[in-house]
């Protein structure tokens, strides 16, 4: 993991109140470590000194690209992601990355991986399924979202594979959540792959028991490097906990307690 500045490459709105920003690094010599970055991992990104933003904001890795540019996609939702949605090109960014442990992917070798996103826990599973896609794994995707204006990345999903969107008013694709798709259809597929809100997770690993699959588990985080304990969740073997900043944010299906 590093500490760098990132500059801000490009910044623009792709719904509703939720943004995708480009980054590009401060040294060419960085862009061949960004191409390891593991899908699911994050950036812990500084977005101010005041006491509110003094805590660093983790936000995942949506794409790398060839050049080592990363992207990340992220929801206005309080006063750090507002700061970092007002940041122009060439403004330059605090971050540790790459932060946590990501989905498995070098030792899988899947012929269909399931991917299950909801909100703002749907751009990670972009860049997995891009990396799973580029070594021949077929992609199926479930993306749930609130409303119409709230989908993105719908003809990128659909570029790597079946994609469906279900929204919860019904106002674009199928009316619903995620499960009722998983209710409905007979999907076959070897390995799941989840991430959004606990909720979201708790609903998709009950349905899902007993299947080979990983969860991308989001909470509140302090410092993101695995020291001041803020981001514990219970270990599922009644043994303890996990760190979601470094033993996650990814975790085998049954491996905690959401
Ligand atoms: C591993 C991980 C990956 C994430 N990836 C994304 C992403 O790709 N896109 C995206 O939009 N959001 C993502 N989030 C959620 C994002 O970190 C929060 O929305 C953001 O920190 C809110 O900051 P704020 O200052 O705008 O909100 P505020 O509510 O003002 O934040 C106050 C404090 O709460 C913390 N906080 C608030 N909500 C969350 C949350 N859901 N998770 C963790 N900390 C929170 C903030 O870090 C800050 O310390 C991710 C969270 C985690 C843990
Ligand atoms: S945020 Fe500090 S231990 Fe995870």
């Amino acid at each position: 993991m590093m500490q760098t500045e990132l500059i801000v490459l490009a910044n623009e709105k792709i719904a509703d109140q939720t943004i995708e920003m480009q980054l590009g690094l401060n040294s060419d010599n960085l862009g061949t470590e960004v191409q390891k970055f593991v899908p699911g991992q994050f950036l812990h990104v500084k977005v101010g000194e005041a006491d509110t933003t003094m805590l660093r904001r983790p936000i995942s890795i949506a794409d790398v690209d060839g050049n080592g540019n990363i992207t990340i996609i992220f929801k206005i939702s309080g006063r750090g992601t507002d700061m970092l949605s007002k940041q122009t090109a060439g403004s330059r960014i605090d971050a540790l990355l790459p932060c946590g442990t990501g989905y498995p992917v070098d030792n899988l070798n899947l012929d269909t991986a399931l991917l299950i996103g909801g909100g703002i826990g749907v751009p990670p599973l972009y860049y997995l399924g891009k990396t799973l896609a580029a070594r021949g794994t077929r992609i199926i995707s479930i993306l749930g979202f609130q409303k119409a204006d709230h989908v993105f990345y719908k003809e990128k999903f659909a570029e790597l594979g079946e994609s469906i969107i279900v929204t919860d008013d019904g106002s674009y694709g199928e009316k619903g959540f995620v499960t009722d798709c998983l209710k409905e259809m007979d999907i076959d597929f070897d390995c799941f792959f989840s991430c959004g809100p606990t909720p979201m997770l708790q609903a998709v690993t009950n349905k899902l028991t007993g299947r080979h699959g990983y969860i991308s588990v989001e909470q509140r985080m302090g410092c993101g490097i695995g020291a001041c304990y803020a981001c514990v969740v219970p270990a599922k073997s009644g043994t303890g906990f996990k760190k979601i900043c470094k033993d996650g944010p990814v975790f085998a299906a049954n491996e905690v307690s959401l």
